[in-house]
């Protein structure tokens, strides 16, 4: 039997005997109560409470404005919904990047006040004090290299990233020194699918690729998105499982014409 069909609850040893197993890795984004009961439901391995909230709930047209408080409101309506998935939350912009504190009081407030079961911070060497930290108190720390959204305007563009042998190597590098300080699991978002695969094979821990080709340990892919609630967004490795932007609007219509011609509510409808 699998792996995944076997566990009642999903933790951080689970993942690596997926690994271990060659069972790829399932994870969505999820922002609330309503969408995580469901993707939680349909089996999901790892809900990802990401820092894209930021974009798809609040309308930023980038993931640094949404403060702590935001994340924290977000991941506890995840986790009152989760029987099953592993919670991840993102730590936002500027609340690690600057010292090692800061970062460790951040990741405690999410595991205090939300209930989640692990964080996730974007970058290599430059934050690997505050990665340490946050560990040293036991709190499972997810590491996110490659495309880094909170550090757009470094890049200045959302191109893939890591194609040239020094952005490559580098990225090599911060994936052997995040799993050997102690991250459970690597996010590598937008980079070439041969980098990719190289990183999950030599790392022991499990590759989570956005963007990052199949021969990785498991796939990632923001819920707003992969539904086609977003229109805006259509980037090569995106996948879109259903439109639901369209249905969505065709179903708001009948309800204003309904509501328009008195055809609802009806008598069997009313008291
Ligand atoms: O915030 C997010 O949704 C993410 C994923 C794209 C990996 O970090």
């Amino acid at each position: 039997m699998s792996v995944h069909l076997n566990v009642r609850k999903v933790t951080t040893h689970v993942l690596h005997e997926m690994k271990l197993k060659k069972e790829k890795i399932s994870m969505l984004t999820a922002y609330d109560y309503s969408m995580a009961k469901l993707i939680d439901q349909a089996g999901i391995d790892v809900i990802l409470v990401g820092d894209s909230a930021s974009n798809v709930m609040a309308g930023y047209d980038s993931t640094l404005p949404i403060t702590l408080d935001a994340m924290i409101y977000h991941a506890s309506s995840v986790v009152r919904a989760v029987k099953r998935a592993l919670v991840v939350v993102d730590l936002p912009f500027g609340s690690y990047q600057g010292n090692s504190k800061s970062a460790l009081e951040s990741a405690i407030r999410i595991m205090k006040e939300t209930g989640a079961h692990a964080i996730k911070m974007e970058g290599g060497s430059e934050i690997l004090e505050s990665v340490k930290r946050v560990l040293s108190a036991g709190i499972p720390v997810m590491g996110h290299l490659g495309l880094t959204p909170q550090s757009i305007h470094k890049f200045g563009t959302y191109v893939v990233r890591a194609k040239d042998e020094e952005e490559a190597k580098k990225l090599i590098e911060d994936a052997y020194l995040l799993e050997k300080t102690g991250c459970f699991a690597i996010v590598l978002e937008k980079i070439p699918s041969k980098l990719a695969a190289k990183v999950s094979e030599e790392l022991l821990i499990p590759i989570i690729g956005i963007g990052a080709g199949a021969q990785v340990d498991g796939q990632v892919l923001v819920i707003h998105d992969m539904l086609g609630i977003t229109q805006e967004f259509s980037p090569r490795f995106l996948r879109r499982y259903h439109n639901l932007s369209s249905e969505i609007r065709g179903a708001v219509e009948n309800y204003i014409s309904d509501v328009k011609s008195v055809s609802f509510p009806t008598d069997k409808e009313s008291y």
